[in-house]
Order: C-alpha cells, then structure tokens, then sequence
C-alpha cells in the first residue's frame, strides 16, 4: 500500500480522502512544523509528501525519499519547494491554485481598508476607555474610493483584487512580467514599477517569491512612494525589505501598511509591532473554511492521481508527466 507522509494536522476533510483512496497516512500529529529531522524521517520510505508552505522541500529531502513520486503543497505559492530538483528526480510537484483566490482577495481588501482607514488604531482606542467621543480631527486616513490601486503581479489573485477595486470605482495600473490577460476585463493598465509606484494610492503586492522579486520593494522602491501611499503584502513577506518598511512607516514617509506575511515567519521587524499605521494578520490569506476545504481536498486529489498512475490537477513541473527532463 503506498505510503503519504503529510506533515500536519489539516482542516476537514483532513486525510479522509487519502484514506478513502486506500493509502497508508503517516501525519505528523502536533499542529507545528516538522523539525528538518522529523521532515526527513516523515519521508523516507514515502510515496508522497504533503506539505505546507513552512516546510522546506530541498534536494535534501528529496534525496532522503528514493520512492517519492510527488510532492503536494497545500499553498498556491511553492517558493518552500526546490522545483528544478525536484525535476531532475522525476517527483511531481503540485500546488493549490485558484480555490484560495477570492479569500486571499478578500483579505487583501479588507488590509488595504483598515490600514487606510486605521480601523485597528481605532479598535484600539475604543477598547482602552481613553476615547472621549467624536472629533473632527480624530483618526483622520486616507480616501479609497475612486483613488489610484497599484497592483504588483496580476496573476489570479491580483485579478480579483483588481475586480473588488472596480466596485470602489478606482483606477487600477498593474506591473507584471508580461502584459495579463484578463487585465482589459478589470480595465487595468500596464505601467513600469517605477510609475506604479509613484502614482499609486495605494500598492498591493501579489507576485511570486523568486530571485528577481526578494526585496522588489526595498528602501529605494519604498521612496518613489508618496507619503500618503498605503501598501499591502498578501503575497510572501521577503517581497518586501521589512526594516526599510519600518524605517519609512516610522518616518511617516508612508502612511500605512496591511501586512498578512513577514520576511522571516512567524518573527516580525524589529519596532513593527510598534507602529500605530501598520495592520498585521497571521498569514490568513487562505483561512476561510470554504477555501482550506478546498485546498485540502485538490493537494489530496493531486495525490491520488499520481499515485494511481495519473495525471495530477494542478502540476508546477508537468515535464517529468511527459518523462522528459528525468
Ligand atoms: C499561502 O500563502 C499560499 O501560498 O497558499
């Protein structure tokens, strides 16, 4: 019987769908990361790996799992994953597109709304017993509708972004690598990053970690922007150069960000947790139960497919499905 190594608990329907496809479940039982020991004990010997974005998935461990055949991530991001040598050894490596796009947007949203309108300073306020009533000038942020959205990487999910910004009547430009496809449906336009940056009233990031995007919003980038500009990262924190951020928002060179991801999870910068202007989420893009649902039950299906000779839903390297590149 083949085996599966998944390396937490997950969220129903957890590993029923595994089990009803007859595979031996091997899960890591505490709902903590894998130590790098642990991950290569949970591995070797595994027919498949499901995995989460916390785990690192290197040539090392593949190399400590001769028999694996794929391995699953149950994110849409799979920076966690060495793609190339999981190629080179025939694995198959899958993520969870699509079925976490309109939370991910949704949360995205909701950031950029409450880092624009300050709503946690306000939360705050209201808890502590010190407000003392209404107040022209209190808690004064910064306009969303009909402003200028700044989106950085439309792919699926800056897509839905772009929609949602469609309904606060805003104009929508968009940096991506090449021009997108469902940008005219949005009425979205392409602009250089430099100009995205400088014209945007507010900037979301939804790119890929790679080489080319670690720190694209650095010191440099954070200064094209204009004090009153609000940034929000759903994507993957080391898009952005967190002390620089820090430095800019304690500057009040920039008015405000909603962060949902952090340069080295789950620590965040130095003087961040400081800031009044900053809104901070733990890495919730996905967490709506309708979405982790799904998520859990495509990683599965990926998984059973492979693993009874087919082709899986959502491949990142289906090369090695054509036995090229093994
Ligand atoms: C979450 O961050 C994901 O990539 O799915």
């Amino acid at each position: 019987m083949p085996t599966v190594y998944v390396t937490r608990p997950l969220p129903p329907p957890g590993t029923d769908p595994l089990r009803e496809a007859g595979l031996d479940v091997r899960q890591h039982a505490r709902d903590r990361p894998p130590t790098g020991e642990e991950l290569l004990d949970g591995v070797r010997g595994a027919d498949a790996l499901l995995c989460l974005l916390t785990e690192r998935v290197d040539a090392a461990v593949l190399a400590a799992a001769p028999r694996l055949r794929i391995v699953a991530n149950l994110a849409v991001g799979h920076d966690n994953i060495d793609i190339p040598a999981a190629t080179a050894r025939g694995v198959v490596v899958t993520n969870t597109p699509d079925v976490l796009t309109e939370a991910t947007a949704d949360l995205t949203f909701a950031l950029l709304l409450a880092a624009a309108r300050r709503l946690v300073e306000g939360d705050r306020l209201v808890r502590s017993g010190r407000w003392d009533g209404w107040s022209p000038t209190q808690l004064l942020g910064q306009p969303v509708a009909g402003r200028t959205l700044g989106i950085v990487g439309m792919g699926a999910i800056g897509t839905a972004v772009a929609r949602r910004a469609r309904g606060f009547g805003m104009s929508v430009l968009y940096h991506n690598r090449n021009p997108a496809p469902a940008a005219a449906e949005v009425a979205a336009r392409l602009v250089t990053l430099d100009e995205l940056l400088r014209r945007a009233d507010v900037v979301t990031l939804h790119a890929p970690l790679t080489d080319d995007t670690r720190h694209l919003i650095d010191a440099a980038a954070l200064g094209r922007m204009r004090p009153t500009t609000v940034l929000v990262n759903t994507a993957r924190g080391p898009l952005v150069d967190e002390a620089a951020l820090v430095a800019a928002l304690a500057a009040g060179r920039l008015a405000g960000a909603g962060l949902d991801v952090f340069e080295r999870e789950p620590a965040i910068a130095e003087g961040l947790a400081a800031l009044d202007n900053v809104v901070l989420a733990p890495h919730v893009g996905s967490a709506t139960t309708q979405s982790r649902g799904d998520m859990v039950r495509l990683a599965c299906r990926n998984v059973t497919e492979v693993l009874a000779g087919r082709a899986p839903v959502t491949p990142l390297n289906p090369q090695v499905l054509e036995g090229r590149d093994r």
